[in-house]
């Protein structure tokens, strides 16, 4: 059984046992709709009402105008008559539970249905989960999961056949996957979008049809305004210098995560959440894009500041959890976590919302059983409780470049970032070893503390500015001393903040990266 015949499964199991109150929360409606008619049919139940206050009450079977009344407390005194077996379906119910009398006028009916066998079973399709605490014990509560991949196979058949066209298997199986994570309609959309484009151009879908799908997913995605699928093809493994620890991570996980249906079968199971925590600069957000591309699988950012901008914080961040389990496998990336906490304090029960939220993607980081890595990330966690952090299976603390190897690694990146191939034309075989003493030499004078240091995008900084000024002068070939001048000009960072987190680091037993 897959995850909707399970859900419809519980539903219809629900009904029979005569839960008084059903909550579907879904964005489909139609789509809910359409289930509901199925299962009453399964279960013989012919009356079917459905009520809305644009529409009044409708009975969806005859298809017809049962009641104009767009009153909601008056609509359940209409409905309690019925003597009938009956579904009454709700739209957006959580719209009309701010008023008081609503609330308990559908507690009457709640009641009437659990003590006086009113045979009146209530359905609601609701974006949002939101319930008074006294209706609350009364409700069944589901989420409608987007279509799987088996639902949009069929329906890609369907239309494929009814137009008379086919397609290669390894064609049909990407398109498939770029289906993956979106409603019912917006699959339909994008079939018949492919389909119309290939009959007029070719009679054929191919690669750039299917490219085409994904940059189109890839907008949908990013409108549900809570979370952002970020395109990572820019960034490489051999883009990060450094952080040994961490890469070896990354590459012992790869056989976990580029076949995770195979490492199942072997009882391998992969890690949930990833903690990257560090001063600026260093290659936290680097690290999480590389992750994405060097395991193939999308990257969707969950940006706090977008789920705390919602007007129902944790509505937002449900929805983002959701999509990201039907965009499943793939990383789910939250940047800077520490944002969602700012101006609360640790110890303190703080910023409520912020910790609810926070509990809710932990919660789902343990729960859902789709293959999702999280990975989050930290500038500073000063006030984010030890606790939240420590949920995570793997936490690295992010130093500075301390073995002159590591500045080498991170020095001879940018340098092939920028010049490529020619890099061995314009500049020297450099002695790292110099370059490292006087990095070392000015961390001393500015930071005055042992734990001060350059991170990677200081480094970063320095490179440009030695091409910059060589071009600019007219210098052919690039020397260790042209850059040794630059690292007098570039400041490195304060090290009170890091010495500090990396004493919680060692407390943590986080492994330092
Ligand atoms: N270890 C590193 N290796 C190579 N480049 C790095 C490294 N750390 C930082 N950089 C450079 O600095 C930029 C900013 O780093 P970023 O990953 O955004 O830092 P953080 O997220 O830790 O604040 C990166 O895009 C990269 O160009
Ligand atoms: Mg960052």
């Amino acid at each position: 059984m897959n995850n909707l015949e399970k859900v419809i499964n519980d539903i219809e199991n629900s009904i029979s046992s005569n839960i008084p109150l059903i909550y579907i929360e879904t964005e489909e409606h139609k789509r809910g709709m359409l289930i509901i008619k199925d299962i009453a049919e399964k279960l013989s139940i012919n009356n079917l009402l459905s009520w809305s206050e644009f529409t009044g009450i409708i009975d969806i079977n005859k298809e017809e105008e049962v009641s104009k009344e767009t009153n909601f407390k008056k609509m359940i005194e209409f409905v309690s008559k019925e003597k009938r077996k009956s579904l009454l379906i709700i739209k957006n119910l959580h719209n009309f539970m701010k008023d008081d009398e609503n609330v308990s006028a559908l507690l009457g009916m709640i009641d009437d249905i659990t003590q006086k066998d009113l045979p009146i079973i209530i359905i609601t399709l609701s974006t949002i989960m939101k319930i008074p605490q006294d209706i609350a014990q009364y409700v069944n509560y589901f989420e409608l999961p987007y279509p799987t991949r088996e639902e949009i196979t069929v329906m890609l058949d369907k239309t494929l056949q009814d137009n008379n066209m086919d397609l290669d298997k390894v064609t049909k199986s990407f398109f498939i996957e770029s289906l993956n994570g979106l409603s019912e309609d917006q699959v339909l959309l994008m079939i018949y979008s492919a389909i119309g484009k290939a009959f007029y151009e070719n009679r054929f879908i191919d690669n750039n049809d299917v490219e085409a799908i994904i940059k189109q997913k890839r907008q949908i995605i990013n409108k549900s305004g809570v979370i952002e699928a970020i395109d990572n093809d820019s960034f490489n493994f051999d883009d990060i210098g450094g952080l040994d620890n961490l890469k070896a991570w990354m590459e012992n996980r790869k056989k976990v995560f580029s076949n995770m249906s195979k490492a199942k079968e072997w009882g391998v199971i992969p890690p949930r959440g990833l903690f990257l925590f560090g001063m600026p600069g260093v290659g936290k957000s680097l690290t999480s894009k590389v992750i994405a591309s060097y395991y193939n699988l999308p990257l969707l950012k969950l940006d706090m500041a977008l789920i705390f901008g919602a007007k129902e914080p944790e509505a937002a961040a449900r929805l983002a959890l959701r999509l990201t389990t039907a965009v499943a496998p793939c990383i789910l990336w939250i940047d800077e976590v520490e944002k969602a906490f700012a101006g609360t304090e640790a110890g303190t029960v703080g910023n409520d919302t912020a910790m609810r939220v926070f509990g809710q993607i932990l919660t789902w980081m343990e729960e859902n059983k789709a293959p999702v890595l999280t990975v989050a990330s930290a500038n500073d966690i000063s006030n984010i409780r030890g606790e939240l952090i420590r949920r995570f299976d793997e936490m690295f603390f992010v130093d500075f470049p301390s073995k002159t190897s590591e500045v080498k690694s991170i020095f001879e990146v940018h340098l092939r970032r920028k010049l490529g191939e020619k890099r061995k034309w314009y500049v020297d075989d450099l002695d790292y070893n110099a370059i490292h003493k006087r990095m070392r030499q000015i961390v001393k004078r500015y930071g005055g503390e042992e734990e001060a240091g350059y991170a990677g995008s200081d480094i970063e900084k320095i490179v440009k500015e030695v091409l910059n000024s060589a071009y600019t002068s007219g210098i052919e070939k690039i020397k260790t001393r042209h850059f040794i001048q630059k690292i007098t000009e570039v400041r490195p960072q304060r090290g009170d903040v890091i010495a500090k987190m990396k004493s919680e680091a060692l407390k943590m037993d986080a492994i330092l990266a």
